[in-house]
C-alpha cells in the first residue's frame, strides 16, 4: 500500500502502542483486499459488546485505553452485553456486569459516544451522503451505505476499532464507485402490507443475492425508514448484502439505469418476489412446533418511536398470559423519548418490558435457554433466523399483530 508520511510515522509507532497496533492491523487488511491507500473516516461504529469479545478482545481494549488509545474521530458503539440498570432482573451474574462496565468505561476513556444501539442514526449520527465510515453490525452497515447512501464496508470490531483511532481505512470494496452498483434486480409484486412484509423481502433477497448488489423495483414510494431498516438487517442476515438500491427511493438510485451504473437492461439479472415468495419465505422462519410461547421479542434492529407507538397502542388496557415475557429493545434515548410519551407506561402496564443499551442476542451465548425460554415469537427476520440456529429454542416469525396476540393469549396461531 502507499502510504502517507503521517501514516509511516503511525505504523513506525511515532504516536503510540494504539496507534501504531491500529495500524498494523489496517494495513494488514489493506493488503489482504488490495487497497492501494487510506482514506479519512468521520466515524466510526464499534463493538462494545463483552459477550461477543470475550476475555482475550477485552483485554485488548483495555490495554488500548490504558496505553492512551483516543478516538479521532466520532464515534458510537452497538447494543453491549448489559443494561446497566437491569442486569440482575435477566439473571446476568455480578461479576459478568462488572466486566461490561469495565468495557464501557474503557471506551468512554477512549471518547466514545455510548449509545449502545444498532440504530445510531435514530439518536443523531448521521453521516451524510458519500462520508467515508467504519461502522460494525451488519443490519447498521448496510442502512448507513443503502438509505444514508454513506460509504462503510463490513468491518469487525478489531478494524472498526483500529479506524476510529487512527481516522483512516484502507480504500477498497463499498469504498469505491465501481462496487457499488447494482447487479441483481429484485422485482417486488408481493403486496407488502406490513412492516415485517419488509424484513420477509429482505431475507428472501439475501438468499438469493448472496454477496450482490441487489436493485429493488415495485417497492412502494411510502416506504419508511423502519421498512428499509427491517429489509436491510435480513437480507444481511441470510446473504452477505451490505448495499442496496430502492429505485426512485434511495440516495444512489434515482433510476435503475444510474443504480446499475449504465450496464445494459439485459445485464440486469432479475428475480421476481411475488405472492408466492412472500409466503413460503415466512413459513421458512418459524421452526417452532410447540404451540405454546413463552417470550414476544420486537427491536431487532433496535426498535424506533414509532414502532413503539404501535405496541404501546396493541398492548394498550391488556395484559400478558401469566408465563409469558415480552420485551422490547431500542436504545436509551429512544426509550426515554418513549417514556416521555406515556408508551413505557402503557407497555409495562401490560407486564412487557422496554429495554435498553442490549438486546435479546448481545447478552452471550445461550442467554435465551438460560432464562429457561424455549419458543420465541418475533417479527425479526434476523432474530428468528439466529434463534433458529440452536437446538433449545425454537422461533416463530409473523406480523407484530400476530406476535402481541401470542403474548396476551399465550398460543401461536
Ligand atoms: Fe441490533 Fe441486536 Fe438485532 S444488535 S440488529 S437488536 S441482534
Amino acid at each position: 500500500m502507499r502510504l502517507t508520511k503521517e501514516e509511516n510515522n503511525m505504523l513506525a509507532g511515532k504516536y503510540g502502542y494504539p496507534v501504531q497496533k491500529s495500524m498494523e492491523i489496517l494495513v494488514s487488511l489493506g493488503e489482504c483486499y488490495n487497497a492501494e491507500k487510506m482514506i479519512p473516516i468521520t466515524s466510526a461504529h464499534l463493538l462494545p459488546n463483552i459477550g461477543m469479545l470475550g476475555k482475550g478482545g477485552a483485554l485488548f481494549i483495555q490495554e488500548i485505553a490504558d496505553r492512551g488509545g483516543k478516538f479521532v474521530v466520532p464515534s458510537t458503539t452497538n447494543p453491549s452485553s448489559i443494561d446497566p440498570s437491569a442486569w440482575k432482573e435477566f439473571g446476568i451474574s455480578e461479576e459478568f456486569a462488572d466486566e461490561q462496565i469495565k468495557l464501557n468505561k474503557a471506551f468512554t476513556d477512549m471518547g466514545t459516544f455510548l449509545c449502545d444501539t444498532c440504530t445510531p442514526y435514530v439518536v443523531g449520527h448521521v453521516p451524510r451522503m458519500r462520508d467515508h465510515v467504519a461502522w460494525n453490525e451488519s443490519s447498521t452497515i448496510i442502512f448507513a451505505n443503502s438509505v444514508l447512501g454513506a460509504r462503510t464496508n463490513r468491518e469487525g470490531g478489531p478494524s472498526a476499532l483500529a479506524a476510529a483511532l487512527t481516522g483512516r481505512v484502507p480504500e477498497y470494496g463499498y469504498h469505491l464507485d465501481q462496487n457499488r452498483y447494482g447487479d441483481l434486480r429484485i422485482l417486488v409484486t408481493a403486496k407488502l402490507e406490513h412492516l415485517h412484509d419488509y424484513g420477509t423481502l429482505g431475507f428472501f433477497t439475501g438468499r438469493v443475492a448472496e454477496d450482490r448488489v441487489p436493485v429493488f423495483a415495485g417497492i412502494p414510494a411510502s416506504v419508511s425508514w423502519d421498512e428499509l431498516k427491517l429489509l436491510g438487517a435480513a437480507a444481511a442476515t441470510s446473504g452477505s448484502v451490505t448495499l442496496y438500491h430502492v429505485v426512485g427511493i434511495t440516495p444512489e438510485a434515482p433510476t435503475e439505469a444510474v443504480a446499475f451504473g449504465g450496464k445494459k437492461p439485459q445485464e440486469w439479472p432479475t428475480v421476481e418476489f411475488g405472492e408466492k415468495e412472500l409466503h413460503e419465505t415466512e413459513e421458512s422462519l418459524s421452526k417452532a412446533t410447540a404451540r405454546e410461547v413463552d417470550l414476544v421479542a420486537f427491536g431487532c434492529p433496535h426498535a424506533s418511536i414509532t414502532e413503539i407507538r404501535e405496541i404501546a397502542r396493541l398492548l394498550s388496557g391488556r395484559k400478558l398470559k401469566s408465563g409469558v415475557e415480552l420485551w422490547v429493545s431500542t436504545s436509551r434515548i429512544v426509550k426515554a423519548y418513549a417514556e416521555m410519551m406515556g408508551y413505557v407506561d402503557i407497555i409495562e402496564a401490560s407486564g412487557a418490558r422496554v429495554t435498553c443499551h442490549t438486546c435479546p442476542l448481545s447478552p452471550y451465548e445461550g442467554f435465551l435457554e438460560d432464562l429457561g425460554h424455549r419458543t420465541i415469537a418475533t417479527n425479526s427476520p434476523k432474530l428468528a433466523c439466529y434463534v433458529g440456529q440452536g437446538q433449545d429454542v425454537l422461533p416463530y416469525y409473523g406480523s407484530l399483530e400476530r406476535c402481541v396476540e401470542a403474548a396476551v393469549s399465550g398460543i401461536w396461531r
